[in-house]
């Protein structure tokens, strides 16, 4: 969990920027509900230096890239970077492809705890993928920091079935989100809907504790400004919109790094991405992906398993008006009586079982409602059952 450079800044950063949003971590309490990671991502990079090592934009980082890093570390969050399997990165800076070392060492050197690796101007085939992301994976194990590694090459090798052995801890599935519920019509102009409702289904038996599949960055909160947004022609989404793609990247299991700009969060955005219930749904121990088990006519029912034999259970509502949702305990697979939580609005509904039981919800055009369901005596979900 954390926040990133690129969704609202993309090259328009500089170490104020970095500064000021390390603060906002701090102030809006986001840190303190588990977003530590502050990412740079492109367009941090000068050249390289006489010895060949990466150095930082001198105009937009005339401090370095360790003075900021300490400036994050001693805010009680960690710091990551970006670079990519290539000559080039995809904004056309210095990347690290025959200098995996050495640019490993460097970015160890700059005490980071994140790389986010890309794969632009670089060889089309999954082999060449497989042996440049091991390279950087190997290279940054050498360095001996603890780096969460972050394969970026937008699915299209099927990343999930090699990148954990590459070294990596997260991989992308898709092209590039937008702020913008539908997405337009280029590869990296997708919409919410399509990455979360279509583009993860078959991939939650790839993830699991330390091997994640990543939909992308948030968007929630960015209202239509900055490089994913306004730059492309987005408006930005609905309040509804926002609330179903962080309550579904939470049922993905999905890194959440906000894109947004958290300097000037409205009151309605930090609520969602401040959502602890969701949060702790996202981030449950027993690490496993949720997935739609049933669907009618736009209207979708998800599921994720959690530990202690709990069930995270999702209404989304994709048609353009309202609609009533219900998930009956058939539905879900599980039998018995379940104390039932609501997650959206923090409300206790009681036990609930029998075989008439379900939860239900009235929701806005492209909304949701997420609950928690708690076994109590004999309870039992199919999910939760051996083999
Ligand atoms: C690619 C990635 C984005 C971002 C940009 C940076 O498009 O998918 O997430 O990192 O490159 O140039």
């Amino acid at each position: 969990m954390g926040w990133s450079s690129w969704n609202t800044f993309a090259h328009h950063i500089d170490e104020a920027v970095i500064r000021e949003t390390a603060d906002a971590l701090v102030a809006t309490g986001l840190r303190d509900l588990g977003y530590r990671y502050l990412n740079i991502d492109d367009h941090y990079q000068g050249g390289r230096d006489a010895d060949g090592r990466i150095t930082h934009h001198p105009e937009r980082f005339p401090g370095g890239i360790r003075a900021l890093a300490d400036y994050v570390h001693e805010r009680g969050l960690k710091f990551g970077l970006y670079s990519d399997a290539a000559e080039r990165t995809c904004g056309g800076e210095v990347a690290s492809y025959g200098n995996e070392d050495l640019d490993a060492q460097t970015f160890a050197d700059w005490q980071i705890d994140y790389l986010k690796y890309d794969y632009c101007h670089a060889p089309e085939d999954r082999g060449a993928a497989v042996r440049r992301y091991t390279a950087m994976g190997r290279a940054l194990r050498a360095t001996g920091r603890d780096i969460v590694f972050n394969v970026c090459e937008w699915g299209g090798r099927q990343p999930w079935e090699w990148a954990a052995q590459a070294g990596a801890h997260m991989w992308r599935t898709t092209g590039d989100i937008c702020d913008s519920w539908q997405g337009g019509s280029g590869v990296y102009e997708h919409g919410i809907e399509e990455i979360g409702f279509e583009l993860q289904r078959g991939l939650e038996r790839h993830a699991g504790p330390g091997r994640w599949n990543d939909p992308d960055m948030l968007v929630v909160g960015m209202r239509g400004r900055g490089n994913v947004a306004g730059s492309m022609g987005f408006a930005g989404c609905t309040d509804d919109e926002y609330r179903t793609h962080f309550a579904l990247w939470c049922m993905l299991a999905a890194p959440l790094i906000i894109g947004a700009d958290v300097r000037s969060l409205d009151d309605v955005s930090l609520e969602i991405l401040s959502n602890d219930e969701l949060i702790a749904v996202d981030q449950d121990g027993l690490g496993r992906q949720g997935r739609r088990v049933a669907t009618r006519d736009g209207l979708e029912i998800w599921l994720k398993p959690l530990l202690f034999g709990d069930v995270a259970v999702g209404l989304f509502n994709r048609r353009d008006a309202e609609a009533s949702a219900t998930a009956s305990w058939a539905d879900l697979d599980i039998t018995g009586q379940y104390v039932v939580r609501d997650l959206s609005t923090h409300k206790d509904l009681g036990v609930r079982g029998g075989s008439s039981a379900s939860v239900d919800a009235d929701l806005p055009p492209h909304g949701c409602a997420v609950f928690r369901l708690t076994p109590q005596g004999d309870a039992e979900a199919a999910v939760h059952r051996p083999g």
